[in-house]
Parts: C-alpha cells; structure tokens; sequence
C-alpha cells in the first residue's frame, strides 16, 4: 500500500464513530491506486484496521465490485439475467467469449479485457445489454457488442 493511501485511510477514521465503518472506502482506495487488492494489501489493511485479515477478506469477497486479483485496463460484463437471455444475452456473451478467446473472470494475454457476467443491472426494458467500465450499452445485438469491445484501447 502506498504511504499516501495509507494516509488517505487514517484521514478517514475520523469520519466514523468505529474505525471499521471506514473499511469499505478504505477498500476503494486501495484498489484505486494498485487495479486490485491482493491478500498482501488485505494483511495491511487489517492491521491498520485493528482486525483479523479475515475480516477485510470477507468484506472483499462479498462485493462483485472489488477484485483480488490483478484486472484487465477494461471491464467488460454481460448481464445474464432472464429477461437479458430471453434476448440473446447468452449468445452475445458466448460470441464475446470466442472473439476475445477467454471465458468470464479471465483476462485477454495483453491486458486490455477482463470479462464477465453479470446479474440484472436493472436495464431489462433494453436487453440485451452488457456494462463496459461502469457505462452501459444496451439493446445490443452481436456485431454491436464487438464493436464496443474491439474499440477499447
Ligand atoms: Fe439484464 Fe435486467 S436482466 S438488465
């Protein structure tokens, strides 16, 4: 963890009667400056926080919006819910899937695509639809979503 993250964190205490409340924010800067939180970073933040490593795992493997693992530069993910498969959600991602060559919660070899799938993300009136770092995009058809991917950097 960088000194100034750890600044950050202890800056944030004072803003919470418990210490803990501040573990979610503290959580997002840590992966703000590193892409992911790795179990080295957990082990930092629990003693900073006082508390067993365990307890920060818990936090960060309940939450889908956080990552243990390093990521690709892009986030791509695919909502599979029913009404988004009713439409063609699974085809889409399917079709992502052979075009990229890597299945969901993997990373293209260069590093720009990390995708997924995700559940509904509310935008069922325009599925099918998939969410390209926090953007989403919507009634898609195939060639649309490829398009999307391949003019990520
Ligand atoms: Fe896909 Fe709701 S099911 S947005």
């Amino acid at each position: 963890m960088k000194p100034e993250t750890r600044k950050k964190i202890q800056d944030l205490f004072q803003h919470y009667p418990q210490r803990r409340g501040a573990l979610l924010p503290a959580i997002y800067l840590v992966q703000e400056d590193l892409g992911h939180v790795s179990p080295q970073s957990a082990r930092e933040l629990a003693d900073l926080f006082e508390i067993e490593p365990v307890a920060v795992w818990e936090v960060l493997t309940f939450y889908n919006m956080f990552y243990t693992e390093p990521q690709g530069r892009h986030h791509v993910y695919v909502c599979t819910n029913l009404p988004c498969s009713l439409r063609g959600a699974r085809t889409l991602l399917c079709g992502i899937v052979d075009h990229l060559g890597v299945g969901c919660g993997q990373t293209t070899a260069d590093g720009r695509v990390t995708l997924g799938h995700e559940e509904c993300l509310g935008s069922c009136g325009t599925a099918p639809m998939m969410r390209v770092d926090g953007q989403y995009h919507e009634n898609l058809d195939l060639d649309r979503a490829l398009k999307i991917v391949d003019d990520l950097d």
